[in-house]
């Protein structure tokens, strides 16, 4: 018998074909919308494609700022998102007022921001930059300039210590990798002690200073499937295990805690993508005199490499 789940997938196939359409996934997205996706991948991945793809329509599986981001840098195409009220918390935890005030603090600085921002912080930023690419991106500035980073913290944090640089850090947070703690790691590592932890940088210092590899999401299955041991303590979004599985099957991955989930994530649902593709809505937008301001950021981003 053909499951539902089957037949939709089916269904979004041929719609793709004929919208013209590519279907891009971030790793936190449910294993049967990654599985319909064109491609799988990080923020930065995810950025890459949606700059150099000539399909007329970009499906976003992700949340809002990476389909917003997929818009700034493809203004000519239909950039839809299936859930539109899958947001990002983090990147709500600046706005633009609060940005341009602290700007007027200290009127030199360099601004950046995590790609995890809305058009209107990125169109007040200098460069934009994601977990992948942060420490190159830091690196690539100025030596004689304080640096104010935006939202992440904890990235911030992870990003002084690797380039010795110092910089004032936003309070904002993931609340999904905040909840990881270093007493779960230590569980972890006690329950699986021939495993190796990696985090994403998005964690805590605290949690960060125990693990051995610190790396985008893309970066984590990149090390697992080059590295020769066997067993992993994974510390980011739970997401992540169905590529790991899918990509090294004979590997073990164990999740350094039950409790990370983003729940935003996992709002796209294939029915979603189906009925985007179909009506080709919810769009996501950005206004012109946003547009042109933030994407100046994101295209200095886009020319520096991975780490
Ligand atoms: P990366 O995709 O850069 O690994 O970041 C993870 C994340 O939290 C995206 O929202
Ligand atoms: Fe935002 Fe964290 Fe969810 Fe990524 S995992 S979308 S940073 S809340």
């Amino acid at each position: 018998m053909v499951s539902k789940e089957h037949e939709l997938s089916e269904e979004i196939v041929r719609l793709k074909k004929e919208r013209n359409a590519i279907i891009l996934s971030h790793l936190y997205q449910r294993p049967e919308v990654q599985d319909i996706a064109d491609f799988v991948g990080d923020s930065l991945g995810l950025a890459q494609q949606a700059a150099r793809t000539d399909a007329s329509v970009i499906v976003f599986c992700g949340v809002h700022f990476m389909a917003e981001s997929a818009s700034i840098l493809c203004p000519d195409k239909i950039v839809v998102l299936p859930d539109e009220h899958a947001g990002c918390p983090m990147a709500d935890m600046v706005n633009e007022v609060e940005l341009q005030r602290k700007k007027q603090e200290i009127p030199d600085a360099i601004v950046v921001c995590y790609v995890n921002t809305s058009a209107e912080v990125k169109a007040e930023c200098d460069i934009a930059c994601t977990s992948a690419n942060a420490v190159n991106v830091i690196s690539s500035l100025p030596m004689d300039r304080p640096i104010l980073f935006v939202p992440d913290k904890n990235l911030g944090h992870y990003i002084a210590s690797k380039t010795g640089r110092e910089m004032l850090l936003w309070e904002g947070c993931c609340n999904t990798h905040d909840r990881l703690t270093a007493d779960d790691i230590l569980t972890a590592k006690a329950a699986h002690p021939r495993a190796l932890v990696l985090v994403h940088p998005e964690c805590r210092p605290e949690v960060i200073a125990l693990a051995d590899i610190v790396t985008s999401t893309t970066g984590i299955i990149q090390f697992t499937r080059e590295n020769s041991a066997g067993e992993f303590i994974i510390g980011t979004e739970m997401g992540i295990l169905h590529a790991l599985n899918k990509q090294c099957p004979d590997k073990q991955y164990y999740m350094s805690s039950d409790k990370l989930i983003c729940s935003n994530m996992k709002k796209i649902t294939l029915e979603k993508v189906h009925q985007a593709l179909l009506n080709l809505s919810p769009r996501v937008e950005v206004k012109q005199e946003i547009r042109e301001r933030a994407v100046r950021c994101l295209d200095k981003m886009l020319e520096i490499k991975r780490l």
